[in-house]
């Protein structure tokens, strides 16, 4: 084992410097066997999943998948070795010589002595076949096989990456990443999206109620890093959010992934937008150096055309427009909306994608909304009429909004008045306490993560970026 971790290492640093020579017999993966640069007959061993069988005279060519990256490793054995079980999608372990390939397609390849096939899959019956290219939708029937094509491999990479990639941002930034809660006896978006939790048998639980309250899934982790920036000055949170939406819209899922922060001190609304054009750009730099392959086969296969629309939006500054110029925006529209634009109205998917066009498909902030559309807890603009508060929405190409923040109301005079007028100063008691006791002027945002996926690599429909989507009448495995 410890040869192997130290091949392991060798070969992680050398990616593009010349490697030096591995030790026998290591357990290699995929992605590290095509690191190394000079193969020159190592002993390793590699598992994965088939994903190509070319039998010729007296060679045998395999391309083995283990996950680890879009590439496959070819295997090239004597015909000998072939068997009637070594088909497309069965699992292997092949141990051979790591050396250096004749062709220019790939740098090394695996010259066999010996191929064990772990699993069997009879191609007859397996829904995936060699060679194609099924479109993302088809896929989707099959949940708990989609995960072994190149597309949602590369999806599903681009995903993981992307995740540590919002992590690093954050913790380069200095923010304090905050666990909080999925269950929750809060309803912070006030939309009445809630999923309620409840123990599947009462027998087991003598009381009424488990919680003692009503409790949900959470819609989102604000209010609880509200809490917590009354101590830490930058908090951030990435988890699963829930809605109970009625929607099989290609934005919408009932269970997805949000990334929150908040920010103590924060004045004004131009501070949390540097800190949301700043996580966009950084990670979507980040995610484009660290698997540049998987993001090409999302431009080049699934959204042609991405690629430019993508740098585009990332060589220019993102634009601001308030709320009322965008509704005059889009009253003088020469398209006709479904919804008819109007001061007081919510945007509509179809008014934000014709916004973002309008601005030349360059990510757009619209802020400033008026109150009586945002949840109880944005700050007054004290303004108008019309009467705003200070929201922020951006809006992108292709998705529509994809963040959604505020300055947070931290007066306590006026978040008193605006709970009492929604009837809901009794359970938010705690919340007022926050201004009672050291408040001070803050704001925060949230970034739902699958649209952050459908935006950089231009997937059309939410449940191609998630790896096990729910939506209203779906929760499949
Ligand atoms: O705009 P939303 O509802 O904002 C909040 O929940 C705030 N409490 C966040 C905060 O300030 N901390 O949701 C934030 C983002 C949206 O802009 C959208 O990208 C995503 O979450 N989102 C969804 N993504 C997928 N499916 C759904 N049903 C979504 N609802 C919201
Ligand atoms: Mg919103």
């Amino acid at each position: 084992m410890l040869g192997a971790r130290c091949l392991l290492r060798a070969l992680r640093s050398c990616s593009s410097a010349p490697c030096p020579s591995p030790k026998p017999s290591a357990k290699l993966s995929v992605r590290d066997a095509l690191r190394v640069q000079t193969a020159s007959g190592e002993r390793v061993k590699v598992q994965g999943w088939v994903r190509s069988v070319r039998s010729q005279k007296e060679v045998l060519f395999l391309h083995v998948n283990d996950g680890s990256s879009l590439e496959s490793l070819q295997v090239v054995a004597d015909s000998n070795l072939e068997s009637r079980e070594l088909n497309f999608g069965c699992s292997v372990e092949v141990q051979g010589q790591l050396v250096k390939s004749p062709s220019k397609r790939q740098n090394v390849e695996l010259k066999a002595e010996k191929i064990e096939v772990v699993g069997n899959c009879d191609p007859k019956d397996f829904p995936l076949k060699y060679k194609d290219r099924p479109p993302l939708e088809y896929l989707r029937q099959f949940p708990h096989l989609r995960c072994r094509t190149n597309a949602l491999g590369s999806i599903l990479r681009v995903r993981s990456e992307a995740t540590a990639a919002i992590h690093s941002f954050f913790k380069d930034s200095g923010f304090v990443h905050i666990h909080t809660p999925i269950i929750t006896s809060n309803d912070c978006e006030g939309a009445g999206e809630l999923f309620q939790v409840e123990p599947s048998s009462k027998a087991k639980v003598p009381e009424e109620n488990f919680f003692d309250v009503p409790a949900f899934l959470t819609v989102s982790g604000q209010l609880h890093l509200e809490v917590m920036s009354g101590a830490f000055t930058q908090v951030f949170t990435f988890g699963p959010t829930f809605r109970a939406e009625n929607s099989q819209s290609r934005r919408h899922l009932a269970e997805f992934y949000m990334v929150e922060a908040e920010i103590s001190f924060v004045e004004s609304l131009q501070d949390l937008m540097q800190v949301m054009e700043g996580l966009f750009k950084s990670v979507t730099a980040m995610v484009l150096a660290s698997c540049p392959e998987d993001v090409a086969l999302c431009h080049r296969f699934i959204a042609p055309g991405q690629k430019d629309r993508l740098e585009h939006m990332l060589k220019n500054n993102f634009l601001t427009i308030s709320y009322t110029e965008a509704v005059e925006i889009l009253k003088q529209a020469s398209q006709n909306f479904t919804f008819t634009p109007e001061w007081g109205v919510d945007l509509h998917t179809e008014h934000e994608k014709y916004l973002v066009k309008h601005c030349g498909n360059i990510p757009v902030f619209v802020i400033n909304y008026p109150l009586a559309l945002k949840p109880f807890y944005m700050r007054d603009n004290e303004d108008g009429p019309p009467h705003t508060v200070a929201a922020v929405d951006l809006l992108v190409p292709g998705v529509g909004e994809l963040f959604g923040g505020s300055l947070r109301e931290e007066r306590y005079h006026f978040l008193e008045q605006r709970l009492a007028r929604s009837g809901l100063t009794e359970a938010y008691q705690w919340y007022l306490d926050l201004r009672r006791f050291g408040s001070v002027p803050h704001g925060g945002f949230g970034m739902g993560f699958e649209r952050y996926l459908q935006c950089i690599l231009g997937i059309d429909n939410i449940k191609d970026v998630i790896p096990f989507p729910r939506f209203t009448h779906s929760c499949i495995l």
